[in-house]
């Protein structure tokens, strides 16, 4: 039953392929509800726990989608949105949060992570060496069932519902994601492009993924000098 429902799992998305994606981005260089990546990842057990980190360059000022998971239950299960520039809007199992005052720079890379602790329900996001204060969100929450990830567009709907207007426009690299909170110095050794520790639920240099519409991968520009 097991390997059925992997193989009919792996039917679902099409041609995914597994990559070490060090130094490429992904570019979406259109607005459109048809365009995103699906990374694949596997929870072993719910999720109480978890750091997303990674890298965009947008010169979009509308609202935007940085991150997408959904599960059947919820299809904000943990998103990372953006509002409006320098607003960024964390969710979890459909509640929001947001978190002003931190950099959002058009143009130019932001390299962002955010870290959640269901145990507490204490929030951090890191954008460019700085953090928010701390914010309750998902406290007790589990994020469970099979994650659907996308990257470029929002999940109105497990795994679709896209809706043009929140889609991303950019390039996004350098994605991981982690099932615990991962240390400030971890944090703060990726936004400067030093080594760290990958994710163990999605690794860019690892990665699990399948495309549609219009991506596409380039060499990174991410300039790791700028930023020791
Ligand atoms: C984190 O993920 C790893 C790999 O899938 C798994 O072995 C481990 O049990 C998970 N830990 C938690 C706290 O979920």
């Amino acid at each position: 039953m097991k390997l059925l429902l992997i193989f009919l799992a792996s039917l679902c998305v099409g041609h995914a392929v597994e990559q070490d994606l060090s130094e490429k981005v992904f570019v979406f260089p259109v607005s459109s509800a048809n365009s995103y990546v699906k990374p694949i990842a596997t929870l072993e057990q719910p999720l109480t726990a978890a750091t997303l980190c990674m890298r965009y360059f947008s010169s979009l000022s509308r609202t935007q989608t940085l991150f997408s998971l959904a599960t059947p239950a919820h299809p904000n299960a943990f998103l990372l949105y953006k509002p409006s520039v320098g607003v960024y809007q964390l969710h979890i199992n459909d509640v929001s949060l947001n978190v002003p005052g931190l950099p959002d720079q058009t143009g130019k890379w932001n390299s962002v992570c955010w870290t959640w602790d269901s145990n507490s329900g204490l929030n951090t996001l890191w954008v460019n060496g700085k953090r928010s204060g701390r914010k309750i969100l998902g406290a007790k929450a589990s994020i469970t069932g099979v994650p659907s990830i996308i990257l470029g567009q929002e999940q109105d709907s497990y795994g679709g519902d896209f809706v043009q207007a929140q889609s991303f426009v950019g390039d996004i690299t350098d994605v991981h994601l982690w099932n615990s909170t991962i240390s400030p110095c971890e944090i703060k050794f990726y936004m400067k492009g030093r080594a760290f520790t990958p994710g163990n639920l999605l690794n860019w240099k690892n990665l699990h993924y399948s495309i549609a519409g219009s991506v596409y991968e380039e060499q990174s520009d991410f300039d790791k000098l700028n930023c020791s």
